[in-house]
């Protein structure tokens, strides 16, 4: 059967930089995120006796060799799963640059997972999709769920997944995202988790993790944006200090970068309140009140340079859509 799904991106409030488990994807501390409604990706999928080989495309193209064998080693663990050998036919489109800072592995695991489980004829349950999802990125088990949802950090494969914390409605935050570069990061996320250990300040980020997860979870629940906005504007900055003294050091700002974490905390001294946080790459995440994000979308689109700059409320998890890309 042939099967369409669409997931969003997250962005990470409490991050994810590290692994106790590299095949498995098991983190070294749990995670906390909000999905994006207006950065997805859409994946159809369908397995037919009649394909000779796995055929995956991206945007109508041909995926690249290395991410293309990532995405057949997914569709093993389904066809595993479901017992089924049929070869697949894989289509999937992102509505955003890819590998500049907007996780499009979360986005697009999380929708393979929806619509190669379903067309393979398996009904999984949302947890049972998130363990699987984090197998393929990691990040992917938080775009399964809905809203704002934390990576419990498990110890085993059965106890590590995403769970939603509120629905997308909970809280009007919005996540206004300043793409800098229309190139992709030079180091991918796979290989910073595996070199993480080598940052003497590792240690002290982990140590510290339950406190952090704890405070922003407290601060959504009072729906307290200074508090959640200063713990999260931190925590991207001691990841980034982990990036930055790894061996070898993994640098992902731009002076753009730079500049537009700069303005923030600049603004925010004249009265317009937001916060900035980073993922795996250059683009700034700028996370404000649903009052203010207008005013902070025109002052971001001012900056010389900024490609592209696109505001998303909190979004829905990963669903199945009528319309197929093939
Ligand atoms: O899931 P991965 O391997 O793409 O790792 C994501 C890592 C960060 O985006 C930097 C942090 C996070 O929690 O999403």
């Amino acid at each position: 059967m042939k099967i369409t799904a669409r997931a969003p991106a997250n962005i990470a409030l409490i991050k994810y930089w590290g692994k106790k488990d590299a095949a498995l994807r098991l983190p070294l501390s749990g995670s906390v995120s909000m999905n994006l409604d207006k950065v997805y990706t859409i994946t159809t999928v369908e397995f037919s006796p009649l394909f000779k080989e796995d055929q995956v495309g991206i945007g109508g193209e041909k995926l690249g060799e290395k991410e293309s064998q990532r995405v057949v080693k997914h569709l093993d663990r389904v066809r595993k799963m479901a017992g089924v050998d049929h070869k697949a036919r894989v289509e999937t489109k992102n509505n955003f640059p890819k590998g500049t800072g907007i996780a499009s592995s979360a986005s697009g695991f999380a929708a393979l997972t929806l619509a190669a489980t379903k067309s393979a004829g398996l009904d999984l349950t949302e947890r049972e999709l998130s363990i699987l999802a984090r197998l393929g990125s990691g990040s992917a088990c938080r775009s399964i769920p809905d809203g704002f949802v934390e990576w419990v950090e498990g110890n085993s494969h059965q106890t590590s997944y995403g769970r939603s914390l509120y629905p997308p409605g909970h809280w009007g935050l919005v996540d206004v995202v300043a793409v800098v570069t229309k190139e992709e990061k030079k180091v991918s996320s796979t290989r910073g988790h595996s070199q993480a250990d080598t940052s003497p300040f590792l240690a002290p980020r982990i140590r510290g993790m339950a406190a952090k997860i704890k405070r922003v979870k407290e601060a959504l629940v009072a729906k307290d944006f200074t508090s959640l906005g200063e713990a999260i504007e931190a925590e991207a900055l001691n990841m980034h200090a982990v990036m930055m003294t790894s061996v070898p050091p993994i640098l992902y700002w731009l002076p753009k970068t730079i500049e537009i974490m700069l303005a923030v905390q600049r603004w925010r001294q004249e009265g317009l309140e937001s916060y900035f946080t980073l993922d795996a790459g250059a683009t700034v995440h700028v996370i404000a009140q649903e009052k203010d994000h207008l005013v902070l979308e025109k002052k971001l689109s001012k900056i010389e340079e900024t490609k592209r700059v696109i505001a998303s409320p909190p979004g829905l998890g990963a669903r199945i859509v009528k319309d197929h890309l093939f």
